[in-house]
């Protein structure tokens, strides 16, 4: 930190919470913009309380589990942070939630619902001096299902392993599911990342192939429990064994245009994606950071892709959208003198031969984990989000956790795999935060440095294991979603699991919640806690930082075997959050966070 220079964060933390509700700062309020549910097409139902809208109104309705989420202003091309549209992500279901009764009996219309309450969306938002609301009927509100046609682009594109009796052509596929983290283009489009889709898939057949088992598909007695598969055939990877290809990518839309057909970008590899961060190269080519958060094999890798040609500055999504079927696939390997390096997932290169299951780009990036073990890349601890910052470039990731590091075997290993310098603790119960600077700062180098920015943990722990070593002993875990602000202010939003969640070693955490952190001193404050059984993830400001909107997962969630569902019978037992005595369940939503004196947040 410069001499003269203040700490960037000015706001008072407030405590861990286990109160159902959000809390924010002194001096911040917070408010619901759109929850699971609202309508937002034009002529979208209202809510049902119960639970009881049919598939087709959830169609045109928000989905269930807001994640990753940008604000586009309106008009477009404007800055304006009183008028705008929001992309977002829905992730996943509590199909116990979804309907009145639940699961019991399971039926046609509630995987139609289901499939209907995963996606995306975009709706149209409005400041009225006071709140943020929801356009009623917005001709640019749209909703993208577990249905909705997508275009295949870039090398896997048409190759045969891609291809279904659906689609001969392995050219076109139906929806996206999943979806967590965001991302976005200079050209104004939104990208999603395709996170834990082995989860929807189940082959029960005794022939499970290495890349099916490399990418967690497995019998539907290890499955999620969707239970798609009982009333659409197309998720039995027993009987339609490419399906599952054509899923675990970044993809792509035009928000201000509610009949661009999205894309599925083959280029950027296949994985549990999360982040697909951008970084603008000096001479116009885009790069994207992604990690791979696989919740089964937890050990996964890190990915940079750098596209091949520079993007059309000024032009819009029709002049750009192929710079992102064309370019160089990464992986990082990180050395334990604090130098690293990102080697290519090249066919041809590296290793990447027929001889080892590698006969053409497409085959690297289906195989994209396989290709990243190949050429030797670093185990990470389930990597996350990952923010780069606007002025250094420096690009920090979030490292979940990794109970498995140090005991056990991951899938893919022979042996167990123990701490390294990167991910020095094992196991890792309360993840960390990586930070990387690229040689001369361009995001193109294949050279970097690095160092742990932290260690999450409790700072009263007895085990040093779970302390952390965050300055001033701030409480928290799971570090997931991140964030830098304009100013530099590195946001951090965590995701304990409900099972886990203020129980044993997380019993002084609470709550998730979003901290702040000062990247040039470490300094972290607790700025918002969370209602009970939530994570919270989803960040985006209006472009003048006065309006914080962050999304509210899953309130509620129930403390069983992931993904935890809960009691029809009793929607409220965890959480009523956010309409209390008078809503019928929990549900998730967008919130705006504002200074009451209209100030810039965090300041
Ligand atoms: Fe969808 Fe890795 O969280
Ligand atoms: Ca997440
Ligand atoms: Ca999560």
């Amino acid at each position: 930190m410069a001499r003269g220079e203040g700490s960037l964060l000015g706001f008072t933390p407030v405590p861990v919470s286990r109160a159902d509700t959000v809390v924010v700062p002194p001096g911040y309020t917070w408010h619901v913009v759109n929850a699971w549910g609202d309508p937002i097409m034009p002529g979208a139902s209202d809510f049902k309380p119960d639970a009881s809208n049919t598939a087709a109104e959830q169609a045109m309705q928000s989905g269930m589990f807001h994640d990753g989420m940008h604000y586009f202003p309106l008009p477009k091309g404007s800055d304006s942070s009183t008028h705008g549209l929001i992309a977002i992500n829905y992730e996943y279901t509590d199909d116990n939630l979804l309907t009145p009764e639940g699961m019991n009996p399971w039926t046609a219309e509630k995987v139609q619902k289901s499939k209907n309450a995963h996606g995306m969306g975009v709706y149209e938002v409005r400041f009225d001096g006071e709140r943020w609301r929801t356009v009623r009927d917005s001709l640019y509100g749209r909703r993208i299902t577990a249905d909705t046609p997508f275009l295949i682009k870039g090398p896997a594109a048409g190759h045969p392993w891609m291809r279904t009796a659906a689609d001969p052509a392995g050219r076109t596929v139906l929806g996206t599911f999943q979806n967590c983290a965001n991302g976005v283009t200079p050209w104004g489009s939104y990208l999603s990342c395709e996170e834990n889709v082995n989860a929807y898939f189940i082959n029960d057949t005794d022939k499970i192939s290495p890349l099916e088992d490399r990418y967690g598909i497995g019998p539907s007695k290890e499955s999620w429990g969707f239970r798609w598969h009982e009333f659409d055939e197309r998720f039995d990877a027993g009987k339609h064994p490419n399906e599952p290809n054509r899923f675990g990518w970044i993809v792509e839309f035009d928000p201000y245009d509610p009949k661009s057909v999205p894309v599925k970008h083959t280029a950027l590899g296949r994985m549990a994606h999360e982040g697909a961060m951008l970084s603008l190269a000096p001479d116009g080519r885009v790069v994207y950071y992604m990690g791979d958060d696989d919740y089964r094999s937890k050990f996964e890798h890190l990915y940079k892709f750098v596209s091949k040609r520079p993007w059309a500055k000024g032009g819009g999504y029709a002049e750009n959208q192929a710079i992102l079927e064309e370019g160089t696939l990464y992986a990082a390997r990180f050395h334990a003198d604090g130098s690293g390096e990102w080697l290519e997932l090249t066919q041809g290169r590296n290793g990447l031969t027929p001889e080892r299951g590698f006969a053409s780009q497409a085959e690297v990036v289906i195989n994209a984990r396989t290709a990243a073990d190949v050429v030797g890349a670093t185990y990470m601890d389930r990597p996350e989000w990952i923010a780069v910052h606007p002025r250094t470039r420096e690009v920090y990731v979030s490292l979940s956790n990794n109970t498995a590091r140090g005991k056990g075997k991951p899938v893919q290993h022979k042996d167990p795999v123990g701490a390294d310098a990167a991910n020095p603790r094992a196991p890792n119960l309360m993840g960390h935060i990586v930070r990387w600077r690229e040689q001369n700062a361009d995001p193109r180098a294949t050279r970097f440095t690095w160092d742990v920015f932290l260690l999450a943990g409790d700072p009263l722990h007895p085990d040093p294991l779970k302390r952390g070593n965050v300055p001033g002993g701030v409480a928290f875990a799971q570090p997931d979603g991140l964030y830098l602000d304009r100013r530099g202010v590195l946001w951090i939003q965590t995701d304990s699991s409900a099972q886990l969640m203020a129980t044993k070693d997380w019993a002084n955490i609470g709550n998730n919640q979003m901290l702040a952190a000062d990247p040039r001193t470490g300094e972290v404050r607790r700025f918002l806690t969370g209602p009970m059984g939530c994570e919270i993830t989803g960040i985006n400001f209006t472009p003048d930082h006065r309006t914080l909107f962050v999304n509210i997962q899953h309130p509620g969630e129930a403390p069983l075997p992931h993904p935890g569902r809960n009691d029809p019978q009793n929607p409220k037992a965890i959480s009523a959050w956010p309409e209390g005595d008078r809503g019928g369940r929990p549900r998730s939503a967008t919130i705006a966070i504002r200074r009451v004196d209209g100030g810039i947040i965090g300041t």
